[in-house]
């Protein structure tokens, strides 16, 4: 019912062909597990930081096996700043069942892929189309945005008719006979051409038969009818320091972060002021009757989550007396560099040379009784 389907494809093909124009280092890839590392990279981070994040997995683990022997410790420090760490948990054991189970050989069918964990039909479409030429179209934000508006559909994308009108229209314009390019031209075309803010519309090879374009409505389109409602959360880290050595603790299940280590965590529903913190019945119970030296609040960080924005500051206190902290352990400095910590924490430490802070004369008189 659509129109001019056969241009559509042909046009993106050989614009594609021509411009090439993203090199990325999986580009061309045939090897299904590299393949596979760069799309589970890619669900969690854009191409340019991606990158990064791809080499040096690909230096560690040239292969699945060497990945899949890896220490998990390891492979969480590798992760460390992409987030979502259900993520690197299935990664791991998707490894382990490759290597283990099928010693080492990557599936090669389009259900087998998807039967991977941590694998969705996106991400099976990329491996097969890459990997093996097989013919399945890859589905995502991206194709939403550049079918909707090139076709000029008003279907909100994120209801499950919605849904299967795109997919269908996916697949009917995928070239059977070169699916990896396709998939590949459609990729780059979304992230660099038809963007969701300022689209190339001027330089679209598209453009002549863009409905969007041609009836007004690039800035309209994809549609969308749920708006996400996002929980918000107070995160306030004490990083505790005695004698060298930082309190830390392992975040559980069911929630944010599992698996990766924090600080002496407050939580709370309401902001907290940078004066409201320092007169806390949390700061003033971990001071206690122990010899505080410095105190140092830090600035507000924030960081977004898909379903949760968090936001907080850490207060720095140092002691130069032992103490112990319920449920946290002290560790070094030196394995506070090898532990992974969420992306909250890592930019704060990488802002504040945390191990002198304590040498700092920051002047806290906080606390005076
Ligand atoms: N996003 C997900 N997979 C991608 C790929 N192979 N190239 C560019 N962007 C992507």
């Amino acid at each position: 019912m659509y129109k001019n389907k056969k241009y559509f494809t042909s046009t993106l093909l050989s614009w594609n062909e021509k411009e090439n124009i993203r090199q990325m280092p999986w580009k061309g890839e045939i090897d299904p597990y590299k393949i596979w590392l760069s799309e589970i990279i890619l669900q969690q981070t854009r191409v340019e930081q991606g990158w990064n994040y791809y080499n040096s997995f690909i230096a560690a683990f040239p292969t699945v096996k060497k990945l899949a022997n890896a220490p998990d410790e390891k492979i969480f420090k590798l992760w460390e700043g992409l987030g979502y760490y259900t993520r690197c948990k299935n990664l791991i054991a998707t490894a382990k069942f490759i290597s283990k189970e099928r010693k080492g050989n990557f599936p090669k069918t389009y259900e087998e892929i998807l039967a991977l964990k941590g694998v969705g039909p996106y991400t099976a479409a990329a491996i097969a189309s890459f990997a093996f030429n097989l013919p399945h179209a890859v589905v995502d934000g991206n194709v939403f945005r550049v079918l909707s508006r090139f076709f000029g559909i008003n279907e909100a994308t994120d209801n499950s008719s919605g849904k299967k009108l795109f997919a269908d229209l996916a697949e009917e314009l995928l070239d059977k006979t070169k699916p990896g390019a396709y998939n590949q031209a459609i990729m780059d075309f979304g992230a660099v051409i038809c963007k969701p803010k300022y689209p190339l519309c001027n330089t679209c090879v598209l453009k002549a038969k863009c409905v969007a374009r041609i009836t007004n409505q690039v800035e309209l389109l994809p549609v969308k009818s749920k708006v996400i409602k996002k929980r918000k959360r107070y995160f306030y880290y004490f990083v505790v320091e005695c004698n060298n050595k930082v309190f830390v603790r392992k975040r559980g299940p069911k929630d944010i972060w599992e698996n990766l280590y924090e600080f002496v965590l407050l939580e709370q529903d309401n902001k907290i002021s940078v004066e409201g913190l320092r007169q806390h019945s949390f700061t003033k119970n971990l001071a206690g009757r122990n010899n505080i030296e410095k105190i140092s609040i830090s600035r507000l960080y924030t960081q977004q989550l898909t379903h949760q924005t968090i936001a907080g500051r850490f207060v720095y206190l140092g002691f130069k007396k032992e103490l112990t902290v319920k449920h946290y352990d002290t560790i070094s400095f030196k394995t506070l560099k090898e532990l992974p910590f969420p992306k909250f924490i890592t930019e704060y430490l990488a802002e504040n040379d945390v191990q002198n802070l304590g040498d700092k004369n920051v002047s806290l008189n906080l606390l005076k009784r």
